[in-house]
């Protein structure tokens, strides 16, 4: 990267491709997930060397329950693996851990690790690490749609305080800036049900790359990208630009 200026805040990730990736080494597809923990570990240190200050990775959907039982628990296992064999490396490295999604879905020795994690890492001051799992885009808007239902009926809140604020508040991502950039990997260009609500303005950025190879060169070619871009949230570019100078 020629300048550390235009760096985006926050990305979110949709890493896809590792079922493909093991595919075409005829190996089974839990080697791709497997590999694709490799590429987790070097996209957090990119984030955090090029000054990211929160990085939003998708590791499994509320859709992905339908994958054969296998793959699920499969996944599950080396959810809990990578807990054990990363957490103490980012929490030397500063890192802050967190988890979004449906976690009473979750087996209770996971959700334990979990919230371990969490704990271990809550004041870390570097890189804000959030790992989506058993998370869908509608059913973190369902949630907030519930918890808004509750405080209505306890006379905690009015309808009238109900504005953009007050959702994404209760929305997995909280008080969080939403995401600048949203990077796909492995060829398909779609949401799949990611951060519905806070990808309202991200630049998407998509490539072929399957997940296990996804590397510096990507990492950086994304950033680039996302440097190039105008955001005018509907404004002119005459008005950004008046702004601006
Ligand atoms: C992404 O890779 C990882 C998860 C969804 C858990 P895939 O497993 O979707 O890989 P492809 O898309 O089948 O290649
Ligand atoms: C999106 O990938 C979910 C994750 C990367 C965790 P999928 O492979 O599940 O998405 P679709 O089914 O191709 O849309
Ligand atoms: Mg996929």
């Amino acid at each position: 990267m020629a300048a550390n200026e235009n760096i985006p805040q926050h990305v979110a990730v949709i890493m896809d491709g590792n079922g493909r990736w093991a595919r075409k080494r005829a190996l089974p597809r839990h080697a791709g997930h497997r590999s694709g923990v490799g590429a987790v570990r070097k996209t957090v240190e990119l984030a955090a060397q090029r000054g990211v200050q929160y990085l939003t990775l998708f590791a499994f959907s509320s859709e992905n329950w339908s994958r054969p039982r296998e793959e699920v628990s499969m996944l599950m296992a080396l959810f809990i693996e990578a807990l054990q064999r990363e957490v103490d490396e980012l929490h030397r490295n500063n890192v802050r851990l967190e988890f979004i999604g449906a976690r009473e879905q979750l087996q209770p020795r996971l959700v334990d690790m979990i919230v371990a994690a969490e704990k271990q890492t809550i004041d870390n001051t570097g890189l804000r690490l959030l790992i989506a799992v058993a998370y869908g885009g509608r059913w973190d808007i369902v949630q907030a749609v519930r918890k808004l239902y509750g405080e209505l009926a306890r006379d905690e809140i009015t309808a009238d305080e109900i504005d953009d604020t007050a959702i994404a508040h209760r929305l997995q991502l909280g008080d969080l800036p939403d995401p600048d950039l949203l990077i796909r990997t492995g060829g398909e260009q779609r949401i799949s049900n990611f951060l519905l609500w806070n990808l309202a303005y991200a630049e998407l950025w998509f490539c072929d790359t399957l997940w296990p190879d996804f590397g510096e060169q990507q990492f950086d070619a994304a950033l680039e990208f996302y440097a190039m871009r105008q955001r005018r949230y509907g404004h002119t570019g005459d008005q950004i630009e008046a702004l601006g100078s």
